[in-house]
């Protein structure tokens, strides 16, 4: 596997442009088979996820073409309803394509899905949903086979507002008999950007965004072309990476909705924030101050994505700060690699405490998963001397360009690739 060497110490400064977010990229193309024909779609990052994701299209029988940040999805043709073993436990989204196969050709067979290691992740929420659909659900061990004629309109509550489940509603319910209404919803920007493609599709999706969704049914979608919103998440991880490394630099593409439970975080880190025009400049000051208690919780709220990057931006900073993670229990298994790098971080159950110091110092440290992975990168920017970072394959499930990006800002990243990895422990 690639490793990144990262040299650090170096102030990030200049500018840098936000991809399309991965976050919705998937749902969308999971959702493009609802179409009988060409769905187009602009600004879809090159990442890993995006790669599996229009593998499995393809083994489904869609014809796939990309040019640059555009994707074609041809879906005249479905041939297939199952989905491989491998692929399936790759990426948790994966999930996803429960809904639109049994809208499109009436069965799914999928395994199980993967995804990183943040959490135990069932997907009894997306089940119950779907059987509320009308669809029958056989599960076998690891499989689930998902059935149904027609898909028929229903009421759902859902008790935890589950970004899967409500785009697996939305996708299953787009086309179909009746009206659909989600009760509690996630709101999450990647949820609008969803239904507003499948509403480009000629779907009726109301109220995405919003507390209750309302889904009318309709017979059939046609082909659009939409543009993937900019990642969210990806301009926190520049803002970290900013704010560890007293940098000044400007996120072009952001929409600032999108970030506004990310502002006041690093407003009290003491970072200045300066918006114009979809531009958004952070300049860091010398040292960072503590933030009293950040609590992840779904949209509108400070993201569970964004943790990670935040925590490690955190550990030099002047006093205790404290976090507390309330949507996946694993989130903080980075914390032991975060800590080879002299970080003061104790982990209790859902809490970590960060007791900040003066500077952290290079080291040999492994992703343990996407964000946890980007976190050691910002970690390791900031820090005096060399570090490696190893099983980099988890950071490159979301970040397309990670290390080539950071370097046009000033980084010190090299990327040193699987093959030259071995030679270097042969010759060793
Ligand atoms: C999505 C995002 C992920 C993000 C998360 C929360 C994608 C591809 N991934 O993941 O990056 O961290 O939202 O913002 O968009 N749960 C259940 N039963 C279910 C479904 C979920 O108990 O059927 C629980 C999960 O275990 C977790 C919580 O609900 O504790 C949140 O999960 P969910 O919102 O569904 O996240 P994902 O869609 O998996």
């Amino acid at each position: 596997m690639d490793i990144f060497k990262v040299k650090g110490q170096q102030k990030l400064l200049g500018d840098v442009t936000l991809h399309g977010a991965k976050n919705s990229a998937l749902p969308i193309l999971c959702a493009s088979i609802l179409v009988k024909g060409e769905s187009v779609i602009h600004n879809c990052p090159d990442l890993s996820d995006v790669k599996t994701t229009l593998d499995i299209l393809q083994t489904l029988g869609c014809k796939i073409k990309r040019d640059g940040d555009t994707v074609t999805i041809d879906a005249t043709d479905v041939t297939d309803s199952k989905i491989d073993e491998n692929v399936m436990r790759m990426m948790r989204s994966s999930i996803l394509f429960l809904g639109s196969l049994i809208s499109r050709v009436g069965c799914a067979s999928i395994y199980l899905p993967g995804g990183c290691d943040i959490g135990t992740r069932p997907v009894d929420l997306h089940i119950k949903a779907l059987k509320s659909l009308g669809a029958t659900i056989t599960e076998n061990g690891s499989s689930i086979t998902c059935c149904a004629g027609n898909l028929t309109g229903a009421k759902i509550i859902l008790p935890f507002a589950s970004v899967g489940a409500t785009e697996n509603i939305m996708i299953a319910a787009a086309i179909s008999k009746g009206k659909t209404v989600i009760i509690n919803p996630a709101r999450e920007p990647e949820i609008s950007d969803l239904a507003q493609f499948l509403n480009e599709c000629g779907a009726k999706i109301y109220g995405a965004g919003e507390s209750t969704i309302e889904i009318e049914g309709v017979e059939k979608l046609h082909p659009c072309e939409h543009r993937i919103i900019p990642d969210r998440i990806l301009a926190s991880t520049y803002m970290s990476a900013c704010a560890i490394t007293g940098g000044d630099i400007v996120i072009n593409d952001v929409i600032p909705t999108h970030l506004a439970p990310v502002f006041p975080v690093f407003n009290e880190m003491g970072c200045r924030l300066y918006l114009s025009k979809g531009a958004l400049r952070i300049v860091a000051p010398k040292r960072l101050r503590r933030v009293k208690m950040i609590k992840t919780m779904p949209y509108p709220a400070f993201p569970t994505d964004s943790q990670s990057m935040v925590v490690s931006a955190l550990t030099v900073a002047r006093g205790t700060s404290v976090v507390k993670e309330n949507i996946f229990e694993n989130r903080f298994r980075f914390v032991s690699e975060l800590n080879r790098f002299g970080a003061d971080v104790e982990v209790n159950d859902k809490l970590a405490v960060i007791n900040g110091v003066k500077t952290l110092h290079g080291a040999k440290v492994n992703a343990t998963d996407l964000r946890g992975g980007a976190a050691l990168v910002v970690a390791a920017l900031a820090a005096q001397g060399d570090s490696e970072i190893s099983k980099i394959s988890h950071i490159d499930r979301g970040y397309a360009d990670l290390d080539i990006n950071l370097n046009k800002l000033g980084a010190d990243i090299k990327r040193i690739k699987n093959e030259e990895v071995t030679k270097e422990k042969t010759e060793n």
